[in-house]
C-alpha cells in the first residue's frame, strides 16, 4: 500500500485542466485565434494522469493528442464553449488547472453569411469573453486552483494582482523574455507564485519537466 502511494500520489484526485487556444468566429469561415499549440496543458494532462489523478482536459482546437488513455478529453471552441464545459465538472473536482490562452475579445457580432470584401477598410467591433478562471474562482470552495500569467513587463506585479483577481492558490508566471520559453517552444521559463507571496524562480526546462514541477506543487499541497 505504501508503495503505490509513491507512485500514484495523486490517486482518488479528481483534476480540471484547460488547455490550447479558444477560436472565436467571425462569419462561417473566420475566427480569431492565438499561436498557443496546448502543449503545456497537455503534458500538465498526462503528468496528471500518470501520478494516478483522474483528470478532466477541456481543449481548445489543437492536433495534439493525450497519451494517457484514462484522461477524459472534451474539445471546445470558444470561451463560452470552454467555460460551460468547465462549469459541468468544477464542483466535483479537488483541482483545477487553467493553461488554456483564452481568446480575451470576441466579435460582438457573428456574421451568419461569409462577409464580402467590400470596403477599403474594415473593422470589427470587440467585446470581453468570460474570464474562465476568475469565474471558477468566484465560484471555489475546496478546489486547489492554479492560474497561468504571460507577461512582457512588470511581471511580478502582474502575476500578483492575477492570485488576487481570480482567488488562485497558485500561479505560473510565464516569462516571454527568455528565448526557448513561451509559444510554439518546447521548453518554458517559470516564476511559482503562491497565495501566501512566496516566490520560487525556476530554470528554463522542457515543458514536461515544467509539468512535472507543477504536478508535484499539488502532491506537497497534499502532503501538508
Ligand atoms: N484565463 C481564463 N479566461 C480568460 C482569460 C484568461 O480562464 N478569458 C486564464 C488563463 O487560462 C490563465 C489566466 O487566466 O490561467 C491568466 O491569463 P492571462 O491572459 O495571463 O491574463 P488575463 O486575465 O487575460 O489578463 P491580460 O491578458 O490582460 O494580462
Ligand atoms: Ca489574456
Amino acid at each position: 500500500e505504501h508503495d503505490l502511494e509513491k507512485k500514484l500520489p495523486l490517486k482518488g484526485k479528481k483534476i480540471l485542466i484547460t488547455a490550447g487556444p479558444t477560436y472565436e468566429s467571425i462569419d462561417p469561415v473566420r475566427f480569431i485565434g492565438n499561436h498557443s499549440s496546448g502543449k503545456m496543458g497537455y503534458d500538465i494532462a498526462d503528468c496528471a494522469a500518470n501520478k494516478g489523478a483522474e483528470v478532466i482536459l477541456i481543449s481548445g482546437p489543437t492536433h495534439l493528442q493525450t497519451q494517457n488513455k484514462d484522461i477524459l478529453v472534451r474539445r471546445v471552441q470558444s470561451a463560452k464553449d470552454m467555460l460551460h464545459a468547465c462549469n459541468e465538472y468544477f464542483e466535483e473536482v479537488d483541482v483545477m488547472i487553467a493553461a488554456a490562452a483564452v481568446a480575451d475579445y470576441r466579435p460582438k457580432f457573428v456574421a451568419q453569411e461569409k462577409i464580402k470584401k467590400n470596403d477599403e477598410t474594415f473593422s470589427i467591433e470587440l467585446e470581453k469573453t468570460e474570464d474562465i478562471l476568475a469565474t471558477l474562482g468566484k465560484n471555489k470552495s475546496k478546489q486547489f486552483l492554479i492560474g497561468f500569467a504571460l507577461e512582457t513587463e512588470n511581471e511580478l506585479e502582474h502575476a500578483k494582482a492575477k492570485i488576487q483577481k481570480k482567488n488562485l492558490d497558485l500561479i505560473v508566471l510565464n516569462s516571454l523574455r527568455d528565448n526557448g520559453a513561451g509559444f510554439g517552444t518546447p521548453t518554458n521559463k517559470v516564476t511559482f507564485i503562491d497565495s501566501k507571496n512566496n516566490i520560487e524562480p525556476m530554470p528554463l526546462k522542457p515543458k514536461e519537466a515544467v509539468a512535472l514541477d507543477i504536478i508535484n506543487k499539488i502532491i506537497a499541497h497534499y502532503e501538508a
